[in-house]
């Protein structure tokens, strides 16, 4: 292919990468965002194929990779995907640093001068830089989200001096690298080293809430670590597709830390955000709750003209959502409005509860984002809570309170609030919630499934 084509192929499948994060910007176009990306990152990779040699060997990887992929991404509990997608991050980090360290020792063969360039040695510091943090943080990320490491916060004293310290000698190293006349393997490896040590110490710091700040930030940073390498190999796919990742990463952190309550510099620097995390469940023994059947919350339920569902984590856990379809339809053939209202934290991913009960095919217009029906909570004669917890924890209206700002779903200004979940245990964020507590709260014990198939046999 000549140059010229090539160029008008990678414009091409940068439209359909355009056209695709439009499209999944709302619930209702999503499918048809999904097909442009497949569709744009199939030119993308038959033009890069045209401008490559050793085919065998890439499609062999292609074969391989694509294997692996596809047998993962088919056994993953949708509970799991957070972690996934943190392991995928980690891997495109990791490629960036292999490109870059391949690139450093052979550049010829990457198509830049044998003595690299001041420019190409730029480009290559920064993905490799932010390659190696990715990879690192993204580990971290797992392995908390998987809990295969403790989800609370690990920090130590002088913490922030120790990262300060070891930022500007890493760039120190990378100047080395700059600025020596021939490749200086020392100042790479250092700088390289010190940036994978750096990633670790940036995530270990962040709590638990804060995780889905962190997985969108490293979505961000791997894209940026996809650009920088797009630019030492003059492949303006690479870039293009690099900065989309990068700059819609960064967009959603953001919209994430305002959900949150969190300032957004402080969280992509990492460390600033543990308040949130390992809070222990507090004086719940002292206080009391009162707590019903299934057939008591569905005679109430019956009985009312308006009633919001609020799905959360517990909701997943059970797969809950096709029984929940059932029980909003019951009640809408008994005269009841019943609407969803969402948080867009509530779960373990962005948009989880969306996805489950776009899953079971529940009308979009029943689905309200946390803006749009947070005025009707004192309106709605039942609220019905199905595996939520810190979405809906009135310790984030108390100054003081680990969660103290974090937007809620207001179900306590609601008549009555029902609340499924299997025990008085704390949610993500390890705290008590006082809305269990209230004089007009029934709590419904069980697993979310079986608790709302009794509810649509007793109505
Ligand atoms: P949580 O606060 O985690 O509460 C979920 C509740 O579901 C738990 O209290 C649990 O109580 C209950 N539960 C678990 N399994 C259940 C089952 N089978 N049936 C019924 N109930 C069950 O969830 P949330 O309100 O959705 O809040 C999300 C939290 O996760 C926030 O703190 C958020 O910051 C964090 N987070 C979010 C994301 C994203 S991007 N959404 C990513 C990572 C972390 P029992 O054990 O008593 O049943």
């Amino acid at each position: 292919m000549s140059a010229n084509s090539v160029a008008l192929a990678y414009l091409i499948a940068s439209v359909f990468f355009i056209l695709a994060l439009k499209g999944l910007s709302s619930p209702l176009t999503a499918r048809r965002g999904n097909l442009f990306g497949m569709v744009g990152m199939a030119i993308a990779v038959a033009t890069t194929l045209t401008i490559t040699k050793n085919w065998a060997l890439i499609l062999a990887c292609i074969a391989l990779g694509g294997a692996v992929g596809a047998v993962v991404a088919r056994r993953v509990q949708m509970t799991a995907m957070p972690e996934l997608v943190a392991f995928m991050h980690s891997l495109v980090g990791l490629a960036a640093v292999f490109i870059a360290i391949a690139a450093v020792n052979n550049p010829v063969s990457f198509g830049l001068p044998a003595i690299l360039p001041m420019g190409s040695k730029l480009e290559l510091f920064l993905g490799t830089f932010i390659g190696a943090m990715t990879w690192s943080g993204s580990v971290i990320a797992f392995l908390k989200l998987s809990g295969r490491m403790s989800g609370a916060p690990i920090t130590f004293g002088g913490q922030h001096m120790v990262n300060l310290i070891l930022a500007v000698v890493m760039v120190a190293f990378g100047l080395w690298f700059f600025f020596s006349e021939t490749t200086n393997w020392t100042a790479f490896a250092a700088m390289t080293a010190i940036a994978f040590v750096l990633g670790f110490l940036i995530i270990i710091p962040i709590g638990g809430a804060d995780m889905p700040v962190v997985i969108s930030m490293l979505n961000s940073y791997s894209g940026w670590a996809a650009a920088g390498i797009g630019f030492s190999l003059g492949n303006p796919m690479l870039i293009i597709a690099g900065s989309l990742v990068g700059s819609s990463g960064a967009i959603l952190s953001y919209i994430m830390c305002k959900a949150m309550n969190r300032p957004f510099l402080s969280v992509i620097l990492g460390g600033f955000g543990s308040e949130g995390g390992a809070v222990a469940a507090s004086d719940q023994g002292q206080k009391t709750y009162r707590s019903g059947s299934a057939d008591d919350a569905a005679f109430l339920m019956g009985n009312a003209d308006t009633v919001i569902i609020v799905p959360g984590y517990g909701l997943a856990v059970a797969r809950a959502q096709h029984a929940v379809k059932e029980l909003a339809e019951k009640l809408h053939s008994k005269g009841v409005n019943v609407r969803f209202a969402i948080h867009p934290v509530a779960g373990r991913m962005p948009g989880h509860m969306n996805v489950l009960l776009a899953e079971a095919e529940i009308p979009y217009e029943q689905v309200l984002e946390m803006d749009e029906i947070n005025s009707d909570f004192p309106n709605t004669d039942v609220v019905l809570i199905l595996g939520a917890n810190d979405v809906v924890n009135p310790a984030a209206n108390v100054p003081g309170s680990p969660i103290y700002g974090m937007p809620i779903l207001e179900a306590h200004k609601a008549r009555t609030v029902m609340v499924v979940k299997r025990s008085m245990a704390a949610g993500y964020a390890g705290l008590d919630n006082d809305l269990f507590y209230m004089d007009k709260t029934m709590m419904v014990f069980g697993d979310a499934k079986k608790v709302v198939e009794d509810m649509v046999k007793a109505l």
